[in-house]
């Protein structure tokens, strides 16, 4: 069979709040230093793929290994549709005009805004839309909603490229991880990605109406079991629910406890930090 290697990517195409970006360099020094050669016999799942940029990586480095990404929030559809999206991009970058950068739309440049959006007859994609017009990170969920935003002029300067390649040779599904996970709890060889939403966090960017809470937390570390790479933060008390474990649960424990972390700092602003670790069992 022939084996097909993506195209590698730093970032992701499109934007996507919470891609593991920063993450990437010690992801790839993880998966390479614990899956040999080019991966054959492996299965490599991106349980919360969100943009499939670890998938992406996943398969460059492991080409051979199966790797699935779970879209769960229909990123690869917005990938497909990356031409319209650049075509709106330059509508609304003649309707903002000289509206200065970085500073609040006026209400006669919003409602042009607002009908250029409402009169493209192509795709629309929310996520890119709003980074463009809205304080940043904002995030929205209906067009509705995008229309009654506070709208900046924070539109990006140059054409998204086309993303070739991105997902070449990568098996893509759609399913909530309660009824991904069950499928792969005792095979062989095979890696389960856990970029879960921090529980704590607004998570009005991700899919639909399917919150993560602590009921779904509680329901995926029950379907975790080595080797795994969890993602988790200071915000999102994994390592504190860890430590609980181990003085309240010896089988979990034994099942989830004795990893590796790789911690990162970020910065808010100039007075708060948060932790982002990455958690690994083999
Ligand atoms: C932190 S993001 C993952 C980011 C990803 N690792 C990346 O680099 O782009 C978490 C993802 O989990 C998805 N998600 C939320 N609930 C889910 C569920 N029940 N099953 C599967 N995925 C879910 C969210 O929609 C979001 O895409």
């Amino acid at each position: 069979m022939e084996i097909c290697q993506p195209k590698l990517y730093n970032k992701a195409p499109l934007p996507f709040v919470g891609q593991k970006r920063n993450f990437l360099k010690a992801f790839r020094t993880v998966i390479n230093n614990h899956i040999q050669n080019d991966g054959a016999g492996w299965t490599i799942i991106d349980t919360f793929g969100g943009s499939g940029l670890l998938a992406n990586n996943a398969k460059h480095f492991k080409p051979a290994a199966n790797v699935i990404y779970n879209d769960f929030d229909g990123y690869s559809e917005r990938l497909k549709h990356i031409s319209d999206t650049n075509l709106l991009r330059h509508s609304l970058l003649d309707a903002l005009g000289d509206s200065p950068r970085g500073k609040k739309l006026s209400k006669h440049v919003k409602s042009k805004v607002q009908s250029v959006i409402q009169d493209f007859d192509g795709y629309i994609d929310l996520q890119s839309i709003s980074t463009w017009v809205l304080f940043s990170g904002k995030q929205v969920s209906s067009v509705d909603e995008l229309f009654k935003q506070t709208m900046y002029n924070t539109i990006r300067c140059s054409d998204y490229n086309l993303a070739d390649g991105y997902l070449d040779g990568i098996e893509i599904v759609s399913l909530s991880f309660e009824k991904l996970l069950p499928t792969y709890q005792t095979s062989p060889k095979t890696l389960l990605i856990l970029d879960p939403p921090y529980v704590s966090t607004k998570q009005g960017a991700y899919s639909l109406d399917n919150y993560f809470g602590m009921v779904q937390f509680l329901t995926l570390m029950k379907l975790v079991r080595p080797p795994y790479i969890l993602f988790s933060s200071t915000r999102s008390e994994v390592l504190a629910y860890m430590d609980y474990l181990k003085d309240n649960d010896v089988a979990a424990w034994e099942r989830l406890g004795g990893f590796d972390i790789v911690s990162q700092i970020s910065r808010i602003n100039q007075l708060a930090t948060y932790e982002d670790n990455m958690i690994y069992k083999w």
